[in-house]
């Protein structure tokens, strides 16, 4: 099997199938016992010229004008200030949000059953209740019958995230939420494919992500479109009470990436390299670099959230789309569709029915220990890395930075 000389499908495809003695997660599927093998991307979507670029940013005055300046210019290049606003990061504009709309304790919003845990927390953090409802594999988009069947007249919102690059259909989700009153909260975080494609525009709220793993990563920062100007303009005004971002919070931050693009973070050799070393020194490595990769190292609590960005994000956040190019992602589909072509048959990649299909993280279902022994034959020969997913029995999983509700692995 022929792989593209470069092999670094963006994002770098990561497997790990060696140590049959750990726990993998398993599920059932008929009869048979099944294996998730979730693929974690390690590559920092910028090149030196970009780290460099922000690190000359820091001379920027953290002033609120300059600040001003460059949230308006992120939000023109977007479609204008009237429905975009640029944020500290998606949790931030999630959590003003929902201070805004002030629902009663004990409404409802439903998720499509996969997001991060932190998202999940900034809605508990109200005093809401999260709904999931479980998604189809195939399209990674909410089951259509289970959607209306988890509406109540508590329920107030529903979150829905198009994940590991896919666009899913959202008209099940709009014709739910109309005929219900409800609000729907488009995250598009994993989704990001350039300034054409900018979430469905009856979205109330739709969501992209800038932090470290993202696409065109500024290393934070987010940009988030509201339909409603009387909700843009109160969610305005609240993110202008927090706290500024200070430069040197945000320079610390470029040091440790640029220390790791230093270590071989970006480089598939380097990263094969260091991740076996851990793995024969029994460091485990992921629980750390996942904790580092966050953009709130040791968890967030709401307070952390609670920032207006520095200018200096801004402007390197500004400098990156301001250079998307369609071409990236053209070819970033050219891989991974060659990739899930030419994986074994009997390996399954959830979201290859999604209405638009891209590639963010690479996750690949296995059914049993025969093939995942291939697929890590298949992935050593092509210097891949793996990043493995343990499922708890509880009813939101935690895998890697992901939350599952349990019944969508059933
Ligand atoms: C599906 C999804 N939603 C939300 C977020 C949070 O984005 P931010 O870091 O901008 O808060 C992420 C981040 O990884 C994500 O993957």
């Amino acid at each position: 099997m022929a792989f593209p000389s470069t092999c670094t499908v963006s994002p770098q495809i990561s497997l790990e199938g060696k140590e049959c003695n750990s726990p993998w997660p398993r599920w059932g599927v008929g009869r048979e016992k099944g294996t998730i093998i979730f693929c974690f991307c390690l590559i920092l979507d910028a090149t030196w010229k970009d780290i460099l670029t922000a690190f000359r940013y820091s001379t920027t005055h953290n002033t609120s004008q300059e600040r001003k300046q460059l949230q308006s210019k992120l939000e023109t290049l977007f479609g204008g200030s009237e429905q975009w606003l640029a944020a500290f990061s998606i949790r931030t504009a999630l959590d003003v949000f929902l201070t805004v709309m002030d629902f009663p304790v004990g409404s409802e919003v439903i998720f499509t059953a996969i997001n991060i845990p932190d998202m999940v927390s900034v809605v508990e953090s109200h005093g809401l209740k999260v709904v999931p409802v479980d998604l189809d594999l195939d399209t990674l988009a909410p089951k259509p019958e289970l959607v209306e069947l988890a509406v109540t007249d508590k329920t107030v919102a529903i979150v829905a995230a198009h994940l590991y690059g896919k666009w899913i259909n959202l008209d099940k989700v709009f014709q739910v939420a109309h005929s219900h009153g409800l609000y729907v909260l488009e995250d598009c975080a994993e989704s990001f494919q350039g300034l054409k494609r900018k979430g469905h525009k009856l979205s109330d709220l739709t969501f992209f992500s800038f932090g470290s793993i993202k696409y065109y990563t500024s290393l934070g920062g987010a940009m988030v479109r509201v339909k409603n100007p009387e909700i843009l303009k109160k969610m305005r005004a609240k993110l202008e009470e927090f706290p500024v971002q200070s430069q040197w919070t945000y320079f610390k931050k470029l040091t440790c990436y640029s220390l790791l693009m230093m270590a071989g973070f970006n480089n598939s050799l380097f990263n094969w390299l260091f991740i076996n070393s851990f793995h024969l020194l029994g460091f485990r490595y992921k629980e750390y670099f996942i904790s580092l990769l966050r953009a709130f190292p040791g968890g967030v609590t709401i307070n952390k959230l609670q920032y207006q960005p520095s200018a200096m994000l801004l402007k390197f956040m500004l400098y990156r789309l301001r250079r998307v190019s369609s071409k990236d992602f053209r070819i970033i589909k050219l891989k991974g569709d060659f990739v899930s072509s030419n994986l074994p048959s009997n390996v399954f990649v959830p979201g290859k029915k999604a209405d638009i299909k891209s590639y963010w993280l690479f996750p690949l279902v296995v059914v049993s220990i025969v093939d995942r022994v291939t697929l890590g034959e298949l992935v050593n020969q092509h210097c891949l890395q793996a990043h493995r997913i343990f499922f708890p029995q509880y009813r939101w999983f935690s895998i890697g930075n992901h939350t599952v509700s349990s019944s969508v692995w059933n």
